[in-house]
Parts: C-alpha cells; structure tokens; sequence
C-alpha cells in the first residue's frame, strides 16, 4: 500500500509545451542535414516527452525505444540498470537522439550511454526534461533540459509514482499526507 499524498502542479502543461518548441529548434540546428535522425525514447517515462518532441522536430526521424529499468516499483534506485527490451534497429554511423524523462542519480542515463556508445552511432545526444542535479551518484549530463528541479518526488508527463500518475498532462510534486 502507498502512503496518502496529493499533487501539486511544479510545471504547467503549457510551459512544457513552449519549451519543448525551443528545445526542438536548438536540435534541428545541431542536426541539420542529417539523412536520419534515431529518436530513442527510454521507456517507460519518456513515452509522453518523445510524443511531444518528435511532434515539434522538422527533420527525417526514425523513433525506436529501449526499456531499461532501475525503479522498478520501488522509489528509491537500485543502481543496477536493468535492459529490459532492446532498440529495433541499428544505430552504427547514424545520428542519434536519446530522449529521457528524467535524471536524477544519473545511472540509467550513463548506462544507457555507455551501451549506445558502444554500437559507434554517429553522433550521440541525449535530451532530458527535467534534471535534478542535486541527486546526481554518477557523472553524466544531458546535452539538453527542459527544466532544472529540486529534489522533489515528481509525477506526470509519463514519469510514474509506484506506475500511477503517468498520464497527468503536468508535472506535479508528490507531497504526502500522512506526516510521516
Ligand atoms: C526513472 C526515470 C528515469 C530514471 C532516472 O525510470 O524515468 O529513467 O528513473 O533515475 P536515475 O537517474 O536515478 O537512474 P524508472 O527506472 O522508474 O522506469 P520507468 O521509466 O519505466 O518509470
Ligand atoms: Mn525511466
Ligand atoms: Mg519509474
């Protein structure tokens, strides 16, 4: 059973939506010409924030996931990043876009990294929505973010407490009511 909490709204559905529109411009100048850009969304968080982007891109994109998990249902990370479901495609000599919800400890992101890297794309990015660089155990960064955040449990967009609360088209903080 989880604890009572309510959400509070941190970033509006309408500002995510705007920075989203920035954030697409700066990536099609840095891709620019690109024959093929491989938009890879870490699943499950970034299904919403990929939708959003690929949306906004004006660029020939090929959109592929990998599911790597270190959550679970648990809110506290077990640092071992787990590689639950594999890209579809190939990545060798080609453009690629890594799309992530959120970094907080940072070991999905540079274990992600780390393998993709590996396969010799191209060129590899990786955006983020939001960062919680207070938190972060490993070094690592995107080379894009939407938004800096406390550390604050946050909900929505596609990022999940305990699976729930993916589809809130916001992001909201946790704040628990039990005063615990
Ligand atoms: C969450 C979130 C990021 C990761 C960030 O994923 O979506 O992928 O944790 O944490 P870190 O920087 O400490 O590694 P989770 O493992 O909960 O899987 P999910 O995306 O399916 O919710
Ligand atoms: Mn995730
Ligand atoms: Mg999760």
């Amino acid at each position: 059973m989880s604890r009572p909490y309510v959400i509070d709204e941190m970033i509006s559905a309408k500002a995510i939506a705007a920075r989203i529109e920035a954030l697409a411009k700066e990536i099609e100048a840095r891709f620019k010409g690109t024959d093929k850009l491989v938009v890879v969304g870490l699943l499950r968080g970034s299904f919403v924030f990929i939708a959003d982007l690929v949306r906004e891109l004006d660029l020939p994109v090929e959109v592929d996931f990998l599911e790597a998990s270190s959550y679970g249902n648990s809110t506290v990370t077990s640092r071992e990043v787990r590689i639950l479901k594999d890209l579809r495609g190939e990545i060798a000599g080609r453009d690629v876009l890594v799309v992530e919800d959120i970094v907080d400890t940072g070991h999905t992101l540079k274990h992600v990294i780390g393998l993709l890297k590996s396969r010799e794309p191209k060129r590899l990015s990786c955006i983020a929505l939001l960062d919680k660089p207070t938190r972060r155990e490993v070094d690592v960064k995107a080379d894009w973010i939407g938004f800096e955040i406390p550390d604050e449990f946050v909900v929505g967009y596609g990022i999940d407490y305990a699976q729930r609360n993916r589809n809130l088209p916001f992001i909201g903080a946790v704040r628990f009511t039990d005063g615990a």
